[in-house]
């Protein structure tokens, strides 16, 4: 069953994916050639400091690995969970993909974004417009009614339909109590199939999408995932609410609220648990 989100319970995840959404902004903001990953990570521990946020990447375990940074960081042939590093420096030509989950007062947001660093070859520029196309997509299917393939299958044809391919070993998923919730959200698969959506569902959506084959493999680090092929890879990810009235994104950057009413939210947060 895809939890439903109670009127408390979305008003605290709308904040913390604001607060996502400015951090991610931030960091966009840094990218150029000769900064490290290690630079946007200290910059993203800041910024998710001064407002008020953790990360929630930190820490995450996944069997008996724990994740050792703030933030992902992922350059060209790199799909997901890049770590940060002092000599890993981005070049003129990089594609460089940045993906930001904060806890702030108990809830979740995830966002992601793709940008170029300096001057990229025009296919890469293709790969970024149709990835975060397909992710404007698959939020427009996200719609009270429709069932979760439906988003899945609304991605894969756009993607594939430009000639590149879409990550079948990682999927989107439902957030914002815990970083992944039910249900998982394929970027490839069946109109029609999954769950139905409801309103008060929170849902990550994010299209992994290569340039070249869909095959991936895991770095010895144990977290970065890589295209097998080499191929570069592109990642744009939205936390979206679905409503009766249709999707609505939260990781959309705007002012915070004040430091008062995110103490309410943490005191709201801390009696509910
Ligand atoms: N947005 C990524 C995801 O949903 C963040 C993972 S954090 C990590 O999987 F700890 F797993 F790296
Ligand atoms: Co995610």
């Amino acid at each position: 069953m895809i939890p439903l989100k109670n009127e408390r319970q979305i008003r605290g995840i709308r904040e913390a994916c604001t607060v996502a959404a400015n951090v991610l902004q931030e960091l966009k903001g840094l990218v150029k050639p000769g900064i490290s990953t290690q630079d946007l990570e200290e910059a993203g521990i800041k910024a998710m400091t001064r407002l008020g946020a953790a990360s929630a990447c930190f820490g995450y375990q996944i069997g008996s690995r724990r994740y050792p940074a703030h933030t992902c960081i992922s350059v060209n042939e790199e799909v997901v969970h890049g770590i940060p590093g002092l000599r890993r420096i981005l070049k003129d030509g990089d594609i460089v993909s940045l993906d930001v989950v904060v806890r702030h007062a108990g809830y979740i947001g995830d966002n992601a974004v793709t940008v170029p660093v300096g001057a990229i070859a025009p296919t890469l520029t293709e790969l970024l417009r149709v990835t975060e196309q397909a992710l404007r997509l698959g939020v427009a299917a996200a719609v009270v009614g429709n069932r979760i393939g439906d988003i899945s299958a609304t991605v894969q044809r756009y993607v594939e339909s430009h000639g590149f391919s879409v990550v079948r070993d990682l999927v989107g998923h439902g957030v914002g109590l815990a970083m992944h919730e039910e249900p998982q959200i394929p970027n490839f698969g069946r109109a029609g199939s999954g769950e139905r959506i409801k309103p008060g569902m929170t849902l990550a959506i994010e299209p992994m999408v290569n340039l070249g084959s869909y095959r991936t493999k895991t770095l010895a680090d144990g977290w970065t995932v890589v295209t097998s092929d080499g191929s570069a890879s592109a990642h744009f990810e939205h936390t979206v609410l679905t409503t009766d009235r249709g999707p609505e994104i939260l990781t959309i950057p705007q002012p915070v609220l004040s430091p008062v009413h995110a103490c309410d939210a943490a005191v709201a947060a801390r009696q509910s648990a």
